[in-house]
């Protein structure tokens, strides 16, 4: 028992060396798909700061209404800003039955951001609840990049800060610390506002929970149903355990 632990311990080891070094902040946030009303709050968040220049192809409006419990009428006039191209070449607005499409046209991205915008539909997936909330946390003022903003958690990244109003604006934070060579190294070791946003500290901080626990959603809705379809199989299960263990005292009681 004792070399189990001792084995288990050792293989911990790379991940609390990790840990440790870097002066990375790395944020782990609670993702709770059963909380609709956080589900929905990210949903607003991501229609009105994300969808401009990101798709999110994989889902449809109307699986979102029925999905969070929200009527598709306030969908249709609260969350659609976007059109649809698949029809007419100049577009028309989105249907409640559309694809979440991006609002912006990608030549338009190709030439604004000089690169393609991901879609987003399935980030969560490829990323980690933890990246998208650590990325959505950390961007921080950094005048040498062309938007004035860099990231901790995507290093020179393309995206402008689009949440700074809600946000703020903070600068980094940098201590010296001694690295294994013996010189001295900056590392960051925080942020600190320097322009307060509409938001308080902790509002944003529940707020980009909200919207990393809605792309985790949207990266696989089905996931909700496949919870509720467990939760009755194994009741099925346990019901079935007593009807059969009743039929087995049955078969065999006159045989012992
Ligand atoms: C003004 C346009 C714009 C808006 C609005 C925008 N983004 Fe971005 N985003 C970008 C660009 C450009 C990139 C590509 C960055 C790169 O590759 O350097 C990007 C990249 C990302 C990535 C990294 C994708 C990956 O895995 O490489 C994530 C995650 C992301 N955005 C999330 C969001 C979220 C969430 C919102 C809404 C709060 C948002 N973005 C709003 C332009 C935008």
């Amino acid at each position: 028992m004792r070399k189990i632990i001792t084995a288990l311990l050792l293989s911990m080891m790379p991940a609390l060396a990790l840990a440790a070094g870097g002066g990375m902040k790395n944020y782990s946030v609670d993702i709770d798909m059963d909380n609709k009303a956080s589900l929905q709050r990210g949903a607003k968040l991501f229609v009105n700061y994300c969808l401009s220049c990101h798709g999110a192809k994989a889902m449809r409006y109307n699986r979102l209404a029925q999905d969070l419990g929200m009527p598709e009428k306030m969908v249709k006039e609260n969350m659609i800003f976007t059109a649809d191209y698949s029809k007419k070449p100049d577009g028309e607005i989105s249907k409640v039955g559309s694809l979440m499409e991006v609002a912006m046209r990608t030549n338009d991205a190709k030439n604004w951001f000089g690169t393609k915008i991901p879609d987003l539909s399935v980030v969560a997936r490829a990323r980690g609840a933890d990246w998208l909330y650590t990325y959505l946390m950390t961007f921080y003022i950094d005048e040498s990049r062309p938007f004035g903003m860099n990231n901790q958690r995507f290093p020179s990244v393309g995206m402008p800060h689009v949440l700074w109003e809600l946000e703020g604006l903070k600068k980094a934070v940098y201590k010296t610390e001694k690295g294994a060579d013996g010189k001295d190294h900056k590392v960051l070791s925080g942020f600190e506002i320097v322009k307060p946003g509409s938001m308080s500290k902790v509002e944003y901080a529940n707020a980009m929970r909200d919207l990393t626990n809605y792309m985790v959603y949207m990266g696989e809705p089905a996931l909700m149903e496949r919870k509720t379809i467990g939760v009755w199989v194994i009741l099925f299960l346990i019901l079935f355990f007593f009807v059969s263990y009743a039929l087995k005292k049955e078969y065999w009681k006159d045989i012992h």
